[in-house]
């Protein structure tokens, strides 16, 4: 399993625009290779308040946001579901999707607090060949000056390797000042 569980009374937090300095919407959608848009399934793996599901929504035809949490979604519903989002209450690592029923996947800020090994094992099931994954999230290897404790965190080189063994193909696992960033493929 991950670490913690993140906390919906803290949630407004997932609403704080200065997330924007660790993670924007324009590197999600360039690393996604949705461009301008695209009619793609895309799943969001731990979509919280749906900060950053809501702004890569338009980009898609389709998004799964996939939360372990009720309370999350009922926050999510609170800020304004798009029309082309359902709301998935799930584990990660036993998603209700059909094999080969997506072509794009993408979290953020939640690797740390999922079973990892086993969500992506079943990620790849879900997703047809050759769909671009990206996730980034806190870095055992950041400053340790936002976000959760260092010792909850993993760093890209773990995260790396648990794609590599799930079958996916690493095409990127950079380090940045206090995140990761993975781009891999199925
Ligand atoms: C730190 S929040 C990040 C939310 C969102 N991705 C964002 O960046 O705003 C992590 C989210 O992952 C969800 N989560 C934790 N473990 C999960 C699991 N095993 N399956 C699905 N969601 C999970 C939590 O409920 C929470 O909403």
């Amino acid at each position: 399993m991950g670490f913690h569980t993140f906390d919906p009374s803290r949630a407004d937090r997932l609403e704080d625009v200065s997330r924007y300095r660790f993670c924007s919407r324009e590197e999600l959608l360039g690393a996604l290779d949705a461009g301008s848009g695209t009619d793609d399934h895309l799943i969001d793996l731990g979509s919280g308040t749906g900060f950053y599901t809501a702004d890569l929504a338009p980009f898609f035809g389709r998004v799964s946001a996939v939360d372990i949490q009720a309370e999350m979604h009922e926050l999510f519903r609170e800020n304004g579901v798009p029309d082309n989002v359902d709301l998935v209450e799930s584990s990660t690592d036993s998603l209700p999707l059909g094999d080969g029923a997506a072509d794009a996947a993408v979290s953020t800020m939640t690797a740390h607090e999922i079973p990892l090994a086993s969500t992506l094992t079943d990620l790849r099931r879900v997703l047809a060949p050759d769909s671009p994954v990206v996730v980034v999230d806190w870095s055992a290897d950041g400053r340790g000056e936002a976000g959760p404790p260092r010792d909850e965190r993993h760093d890209a080189d773990f995260v790396a390797d648990a794609f590599t063994e799930a079958g996916f193909s690493v095409e990127v696992a950079t380090e940045r000042g206090e995140t990761f960033s993975i781009r891999a493929r199925s």
